[in-house]
């Protein structure tokens, strides 16, 4: 079973799709970090990420694999290094780029051939999978998301300001929602679940429910 789980930036998915792929016993697929791992390794090896002919065969060489919940570059520990501001504000470039685009679908795709996978990211329900049995578009208020992300980024010491994240996170939603492949839109048949005002846990819980109706063949997975 594919469940797919797309929406804006700090909507909640990474932490809401990890918890209910645990509860259901689902291999977890973070896509976002894919698109982050390719950053990484253009940065790394000194490639402009203007360079698309070059992204695109760095994307098709550079072996990107997920251990538990550890996102791994060429063998290389990297979930903390492509979690940074500064990822954060060169991803579009990698994410933008349809041949990127491509290679990483084809990967998201063989990594959940023959499995129960929770998939998280963008264009899921759209693009990688559309024959997913159950998909949800999560969303919250622009406000309310870089609250969320303004917390996350500075637990992990970054100096960062409201207003900046706002700015940042508005950003890449725009070029998010406007690029002409993988754009982040909500699949027609996917259920929207807004998560204002609603702890990670009531969010797996909603989420939770839906899932099992559909597994217990309730005609689609909507409550
Ligand atoms: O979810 P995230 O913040 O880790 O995603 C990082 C970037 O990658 C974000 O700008 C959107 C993009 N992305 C995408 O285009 N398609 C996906 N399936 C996942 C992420």
């Amino acid at each position: 079973m594919i469940i797919t789980i797309d929406g804006p930036a700090g909507a909640g998915k990474s932490s809401v799709a990890r918890a209910l792929a645990r509860r259901l016993h689902f291999t977890f697929l973070d896509t976002g970090a894919m698109y982050r791992a390719v950053t990484l390794a253009a940065l790394r090896r000194g490639l402009p990420l203007e360079d698309t002919a070059a992204l695109v065969e760095l994307a098709g060489h550079v072996e990107i694999a997920f251990d538990a919940e550890r996102v791994l570059l060429d063998g290389d520990d990297v979930t903390d290094a492509v979690r940074t501001y500064e990822i954060s504000n060169l991803v579009r470039h990698a994410a933008g780029n349809p041949g990127v685009r491509a290679k990483l679908v084809e990967l998201q795709r063989a990594a959940a051939a023959n499995k129960d996978v929770v998939t998280e990211g963008r264009d899921q329900g759209t693009v990688a999978f559309p024959h997913a049995e159950c998909k949800i578009f999560l969303t919250a208020g622009p406000e309310e998301r870089a609250r969320r992300r303004l917390l996350d980024l500075q637990s992990r010491g970054e100096k960062v300001t409201f207003e900046d994240v706002l700015a940042k996170q508005n950003s890449r939603d725009d070029s998010d929602r406007s690029r002409s492949v993988g754009p982040l839109i909500a699949a027609p048949d996917a259920i929207e679940v807004l998560t204002d005002g609603l702890s990670p846990e009531q969010v797996v819980d909603r989420l939770e429910n839906l899932v099992r109706r559909r597994m217990h063949k309730v005609p689609n997975c909507e409550d």
